[in-house]
């Protein structure tokens, strides 16, 4: 019996539960009653039927299932019932054991463990002196949280901006900054003002004037060439760009590190020829380039001008994060919309060799594309003057905003300047981000202030609304909670207790399922769920202050309280302990 068994390890609802449970039922959980049904009977009644086994039917298969389950705390009592449904009773004693000793020994105990030692993370990567625009914004946020959700699990994240720091938009830009500033050593971040404006400029200036254009061309190959002068004026460009960009990243609370794809320049002709060598490459109308199965256009790795571009340095950072950097993982995280170019050079890397054929073997890589941001008006999200909206002004309204509605609710009263900002800061940078995370990354969303600053539905607000009011059910009952910790007991009698108990069980195979999956909406709709469970099957019908289970239900709140913070802390959301 037990071989059959085995072969129908599946499983998808509370999976780690169920493989802690017994390791190969599977069936629905009914968390109202923690009960774990099973039809696994009927499904290998159907392979073993007529087969001369002494089963008569799916019921004899359950109650052999039943018979072979292993004795286990996690059970409390197992029936058959029906055509021949197993259910296991989870034991109440030891959902509650484990929420304690989550409490003792803190939650990174429920971490799960995934089978990757190495990842890199490559995302947020604006391009130098062009807009960092909402698309970046949600790469910022969407790896952000992966990288996030992927150290909690205890893999090493290489946190990688892959900008755009090399090209041939720096003539022009170099060419420019030489006009406007004959003497270089003027050029700061005052001098230019908005570099995007710098940008516009330089690029109609290169559109309209021929000899502009010669001299800018010719700028590129010197700067290639590493002469000083071109060389110094770039490194100003980047600078004052990087500078705007940290400024994102510092309100965000984003850490990254710079590896730009100037950084590969040097070991492009070295891998290039490694895939030549493997007689990947040909000469194509004067360019050189790799033929794929699948697609019907080839991925130009040199261009007929003898220069490098996006494909041969994606190429190079992929070698480099194979072999220099040995990670396991390889993670993009950009719009769609490039999605093909990504599905080109992963195959590229496949041909090579580099990579297994096999996407369930390592090293791996992925691509984690997302959606368009649109405005109201349903179409791309740009300003009225249909301009693109800088990331700046969206944090400073966003802020503002939460001011405005913390202001309404009159806390000028009760809080300084300072605390009042912090929590603006803490309210707005968070709806920003979980009204991006929360959806599928794949559908494009629409950016609505008003939606994302409710507090009512599924918002930050709404949810960072509800940690505060469970720390202060906390404050507010006097009791220490930290020697609750220590000596307190949780009992789980009712329904309530029991459904909120099950849920916080669940943590670790969400976390585990955002990280398989890369989708952070998982992770989203379990923090919201339980935001829910806590408030309408436990908060709702179980006294917390003042009754008799007092010391196990401030318990059950701290432990929400904490899984709460923990989903907050993964989705790089400040919580707010008073609203
Ligand atoms: N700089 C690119 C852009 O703005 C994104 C780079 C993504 N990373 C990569 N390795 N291609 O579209």
């Amino acid at each position: 019996m037990e071989s059959i068994i085995f072969v129908s390890v599946t499983g998808k609802t509370s999976q780690s539960l169920i493989h802690a449970l017994c390791g190969f039922l599977f069936g629905i959980l009914h968390e109202e009653v923690c009960l774990w049904c099973s039809n696994n009977a009927m499904g290998l009644w159907s392979k073993i039927k007529g087969k001369g086994t002494d089963f008569k039917g799916p019921p004899s298969v359950g109650q052999a299932i039943m018979k072979n389950l292993p004795k286990s705390e996690i059970i409390e009592s197992c029936s058959v019932a029906g055509p021949g449904f197993v259910n296991v009773v989870l034991s109440k004693k030891w959902i509650a054991k484990s929420i304690q000793k989550m409490l003792i020994d803190g939650i990174e105990k429920w971490a799960p463990q995934l089978q990757i030692k190495r990842a890199v993370v490559d995302f947020s990567s604006p391009n130098i002196a062009k807009e960092m625009h909402v698309g970046h914004l949600r790469s910022t946020i969407i790896g952000d949280t992966l990288a996030r959700t992927l150290e909690f699990s205890n893999v090493e994240v290489l946190r990688r901006n892959h900008v755009g720091d090399w090209g041939t938009q720096f003539g022009m830009l170099i060419e420019f900054l030489f006009e406007k500033f004959p003497n270089i050593e003027e050029v700061n971040e005052t001098a230019i003002g908005d570099l995007q404006a710098f940008y516009k400029a330089s690029k109609q200036r290169f559109d309209e004037d021929p000899a502009f254009k010669e001299r800018a061309q010719q700028a590129v190959v010197r700067l290639q060439g590493g002469e000083p002068k071109y060389r110094n004026a770039w490194l100003k460009i980047c600078e004052i760009s990087r500078k705007e960009f940290h400024r994102v990243y510092e309100r965000l609370g984003v850490h990254l590190e710079e590896k730009g794809e100037s950084f590969y320049n040097p070991y492009i002709p070295g891998v290039l020829k490694e895939l030549s060598d493997l007689g990947l490459i040909e000469e194509s109308q004067g360019a050189r380039v790799i033929f794929l199965e699948g697609f019907n256009i080839p991925l130009i790795v040199v261009k007929s001008d003898g220069g490098y571009n996006y494909a041969s340095t994606d190429l190079t950072a992929l070698w480099y994060r194979l072999n220099e950097e040995k990670a396991d993982w390889i993670i993009y995280v950009t719009d769609v919309g490039q999605q093909q170019h990504f599905d080109m050079f992963f195959k590229a890397a496949k041909r090579a060799g580099w990579l297994p054929t096999d996407d369930a073997l390592k090293p791996k890589v992925t691509h984690v594309g997302f959606g368009l941001v649109l405005g109201e008006d349903g179409k791309r999200f740009r300003t009225r003057s249909s301009e693109v909206v800088r990331l700046v002004d969206l944090l400073d309204e966003a802020k503002d905003r939460s001011k405005t509605a913390l202001l309404e609710r009159g806390k000028a009263e009760e809080w300084t300047e300072k605390e009042l900002d912090q929590t603006a800061e803490a309210v707005g940078y968070s709806a920003v981000k979980y009204a991006d995370l929360k959806n599928n990354r794949l559908t494009n969303y629409t950016f609505d202030f008003d939606q994302m600053l409710n507090d009512k539905g599924n918002t930050a607000v709404y949810l960072l609304y509800a940690h505060a009011r469970i720390c202060s059910i906390i404050r507010k009952s006097g009791r220490n909670i930290e020697e609750l910790k220590k000596t307190g007991e949780i009992v789980l009698d009712h329904t309530g207790e029991r459904e909120l108990g099950l849920h916080l069980l669940q943590f670790s195979e969400n976390v585990e399922e955002t990280c398989t999956n890369l989708l952070p909406n998982v992770l989203c709709e379990y923090l919201y769920n339980l935001s829910e469970v806590f408030t309408k099957k436990f908060y709702s019908n179980c006294q917390v202050v003042g009754s008799p289970e007092e010391t196990s239900r401030l318990l059950l709140c701290e432990a929400t309280a904490i899984v709460m913070r923990k989903c907050f802390n993964l989705l790089g959301i400040e919580p707010v302990y008073k609203i």
